[in-house]
């Protein structure tokens, strides 16, 4: 099949996303920080209920309460961090089984920063192994909103190769017609 640019664009970035575990110095400016939450507030929802908030995170006093949460040498070296937060009263419930789609429609905002960002040459890296009391009390989040997952965001520090993508194959993940 022959390939449009526009899928040779697409298909670089993803591959070119990876999760960045070490970040220089350089802040990131609220320009592009914002930036990238743009690319988020256009991701599809269910429904389009968009049940998302953003808290971002560039200073040090609060930069020491997300580590906190998530104590891992790496994390201290990320200049800000973007905290996704689901608003489970506003997610679509599916009407067959009340399921909530907070989850599925935040992910989907997450990976557009991710790529956002790396279209920006910044590195991130989904966390979801955090404290979840540890960040809302050090951030006061209230009890209706969940802090689903923290996102570094830095310029990479490493001129190292991308790492290779352990990824199942195609044949694996792909089942054509029925189960
Ligand atoms: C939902 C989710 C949660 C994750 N949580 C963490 C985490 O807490 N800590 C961490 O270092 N990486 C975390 N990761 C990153 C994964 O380990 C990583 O995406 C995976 O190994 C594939 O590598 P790649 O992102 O470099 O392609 C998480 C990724 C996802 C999608």
């Amino acid at each position: 099949m022959e390939k449009p640019d526009s899928y040779t664009l697409l298909v670089n970035l993803i591959k070119n996303r990876y999760s960045c575990r070490n970040f220089k110095e350089k802040p990131v400016s609220r320009d592009t920080i914002s930036t990238i939450i743009d690319a988020a507030r256009l991701a599809p929802s269910a429904c389009n209920r968009q049940p998302w908030e953003f808290i971002v995170i560039d200073t040090d006093d609060l930069r020491r309460t997300v580590i906190e949460s998530y104590d891992r040498q790496w994390i201290r070296s990320a200049p800000a961090f973007i905290i996704a937060c689901g608003l489970h009263d506003e997610a679509w419930h599916r009407d067959s089984d009340g399921k909530d789609h907070t989850d599925v429609d935040v992910s989907i905002a997450i990976e557009h920063i991710c790529l956002a960002a790396t279209a920006l040459n910044l590195g991130t890296c989904w966390v979801c192994n955090f404290n979840t009391d540890t960040l809302r009390t050090g951030l006061n989040i209230p009890q209706n909103i969940e802090p689903i997952a923290i996102i570094p965001l830095g310029y990479p520090d490493t001129s190292a190769p991308l790492p290779e993508k352990k990824r199942k194959s195609l044949e694996d993940i792909t089942k054509w017609g029925k189960y």
